[in-house]
């Protein structure tokens, strides 16, 4: 825990346009600094970066935080990381909180198991590289099946003697305590009797992000023993957790980025093989089946994945719930089989760099083919086969969040299959009812004959809301200390023109009603605005962009960033902008009340569902009386926004 206080002190010092400018580099334009974006691909520039604001925004891509989050978005750090970096850059020194003995221990207990880890892989090392034993049977393996020596020592291949506790007698022999090695899973330890678990096998240590050694897997060299298990890995322990850790992330980060794709593959010898080839985006699941947690893990680098197959997979029908599990977190899947009885690693083994690289290009498949071509297989022409095919297709595609992407791909079933599109998107349209009901316990709104989303229609009135919730949030951040003309009425009943501070105007007639807001980052955004008023303080934006809760800074930002200001148009917005600010009185009026028509539209909704539920006779009347009343305030509402009431 780095101490609030010194958060403070790092993100003060924190420059945006130092900070960005270590990695990007800027040119003055005007008040801001232009660059390009180190985010996306783009030959003319349209990142930009406000020193007076402390935030940047890519105008391309619309990225954009403060210094914190630059750091974090471009290194892929996490927060307190960023901020250690920063510190380290602005040598300002972090002395953590002191942490609870549970805290202390916990974190004792982790850093034990990475040390212990970390030793073994060491000495696996050594016994490969310089033990006669390692050296003729370990080394040896590696290199016939064409492991070059640089690659050998890059993935810290090693080798396990074949001897009950050659690593567990080293190891206590330089202190470690066999608690850690049992925990760790290196050695066994059963009624009083301790033995290796690696014992004879080469070992593939497996690294996590920062490249530390998590756990290992390893291999033995006893072919055709059908009794021995030909990998054998670490078990689950504080540090290891299977389902989270991909093989070979650490060394592929970096080319993940660049590719902005992720090679997907089945096991340690298919990345080590594809290194060697020079195709480095590659990570493997190690056997067991993908995972949410390592198709996050990609996620964090790439939206795309490329799933790469043996040509003989016997599973492949199998495949389809990992692709399922990609497609659903929104993102990007396709398919490469390799010619049969080949896999990744093989095949890299035989061809160049080039050949790889060309091969998994053209033969890359996206999901909808995939499962056609297999499926396609069993259906001949039974038509009830048939239908089941398309089923399964459209419940892959069913899972797609994003709708736009989900009609592409039914256009393409459609297409392929031979189906008329509309019969695809009825389909499709039952599996997301019946996910909703699912889901919700709701019984889903009625179908429609369109490709539309079913849960928008719901969502409509709520997303009317938090727009003008939003709205308001952005007025306060914007132009909270700026001075509007209102009208007020004075003690003597006259009407007179008075200037007064946004935030002050805007606050009142939100409290005035009692209104609050439904988003609660929004709401202590507000709360923040209606103290500092009452201590005669106007909160200004930066207590905002540089908040210590990430989600409100976040909130600052993306409303600051909308601004037109920071557009490298500026002198294209210019005149939008300044009217803006001089229609300041007319755009705050009305956004408060088209956020109190949306909260009584809703108030309305709610009543009306009352109405329709509620049968007790007195409550039925009172029921309709507000209902009355609400509708006047209603059209009142409307009728200062200028709005024609439709409905
Ligand atoms: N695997 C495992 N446990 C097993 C078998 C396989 O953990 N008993 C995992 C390993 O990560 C392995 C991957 O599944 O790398 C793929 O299995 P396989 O193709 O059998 O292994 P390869 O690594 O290709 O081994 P080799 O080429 O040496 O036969
Ligand atoms: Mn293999």
């Amino acid at each position: 825990m780095i101490p609030k206080q010194t958060i403070d002190e790092i993100v003060e010092a924190s420059l945006i346009e130092e900070v960005v400018g270590d990695f990007v580099s800027l040119k003055k334009r005007g008040a801001n600094m232009l660059g390009l974006c180190p985010f996306h691909n783009e030959k003319t520039p349209s990142f930009t970066v406000s020193p007076a604001k402390g935030i940047y925004k890519c105008f391309g891509c619309g990225k954009a935080g403060n210094s914190v989050n630059f750091i974090m978005e471009h290194e892929h750090y996490s927060y307190p990381e960023a901020l250690k970096y920063l510190a380290h850059k602005y040598n300002i020194e972090i002395e953590e909180e002191e942490q609870t003995d549970e805290q202390k221990e916990a974190a004792n207990e982790r850093e034990s198991l990475y040390i212990v880890s970390n030793y073994a892989a060491e000495y696996f090392k050594k016994q490969l590289h310089e033990s006669e034993e390692g050296r003729a049977i370990g080394l040896s393996y590696f290199l016939e099946r064409g492991f070059r020596e640089d690659i050998i020592q890059k993935f810290q291949l090693g080798y396990n003697p074949d001897e009950w506790t050659a690593l567990t007698d080293a190891a206590e022999k330089e202190g470690y305590s066999l608690k850690y090695l049992e925990r760790s899973g290196l050695t066994i330890v059963k009624e009083d009797k301790k033995f290796d678990r690696f014992k004879g096998r080469v070992m593939f240590p497996i690294h996590n992000l920062s490249g530390r050694v998590l756990g290992f897997g390893g291999r033995t060299l006893k072919s055709g023993d059908a009794k021995t298990a030909k990998y054998v890995n670490s078990p689950e322990s504080d540090i290891y957790s299977k389902s989270k850790v991909l093989y070979g992330i650490y060394f592929a980060k970096k080319a993940i980025i660049e590719k902005n794709n992720c090679f997907l593959v089945e096991g340690y010898t298919d990345v080590i093989s594809l290194h060697q080839a020079g195709v480095e985006n590659v990570v493997a699941s190690s056997g067991t089946s993908l995972t949410e947690g390592q198709i996050r893990l990609i996620k964090r680098f790439t939206p795309n994945i490329t799933i790469l197959y043996d040509g003989d997979a016997a599973g492949l029908k199998a495949s389809f719930r990992g692709i399922d599990m990609i497609l659903k977190e929104g993102m990007n899947v396709r398919v490469v089989l390799f010619p049969d009885g080949e896999d990744p690693d093989s095949y890299a083994k035989n061809h160049t760099t080039e050949e790889v690289t060309a091969y998994i290009t053209e033969q890359a498949q996206d999901f909808i083919r995939f499962k056609t071509d297999i499926l396609i297989k069993d259906v001949g022409n039974d038509p009830i086969k048939r239908a089941e095919l398309i089923k399964e297709i459209v419940e892959s595609i069913a899972v797609i969040p994003d709708q736009i992407k989900r009609s592409v791909y039914t256009q393409e079933c459609s297409t392929l299959l031979q189906i008329p599109e509309q019969a695809l998107i009825n389909e499709t349209n039952k599996i997301l009812r019946k996910n909703f009901s699912k889901n919700t316990q709701q019984e889903a709104p009625p179908i429609e004959e369109t490709y539309q989303d079913l849960i928008p229609e719901e969502k409509e009135e709520v997303s009317d809301i938090a727009h003008w919730e939003s709205e308001i949030i952005r007025q306060l951040i914007s132009y909270g200390d700026k001075d509007m003309e209102v009208e007020v009425i004075t003690e003597n009943d006259e009407q007179v023109k008075q200037h007064v501070p946004a935030a002050l105007y805007i606050t009142n007639l939100i409290t005035q009603d009692g209104l609050s807001f439904e988003n609660p980052h929004f709401q202590e955004i507000f709360n923040a605005y209606v103290e500092g008023l009452n201590q005669e303080r106007i909160p200004g934006h930066q207590d905002f962009i540089n908040h210590h809760d990430p989600e409100l800074s976040a909130i600052a930002i993306s409303v600051i960033a909308e601004q037109h200001q920071l557009s490298p148009n500026w002198e294209n917005h210019k005149i939008y902008t300044v009217t803006e600010e001089q229609q300041l009185t007319r755009a705050v009026i009305d956004t408060v009340h088209a956020f109190k028509l949306s909260k009584v539209k809703k108030l309305i909704e709610e009543n009306q569902h009352q109405l329709k539920t509620d049968t007790s006779e007195d409550r039925h009347l009172q029921l309709l009386q507000e209902q009355m009343q609400l509708l006047k305030v209603k059209q009142q509402l409307a009728g200062k926004l200028g709005r024609i009431i439709l409905k």
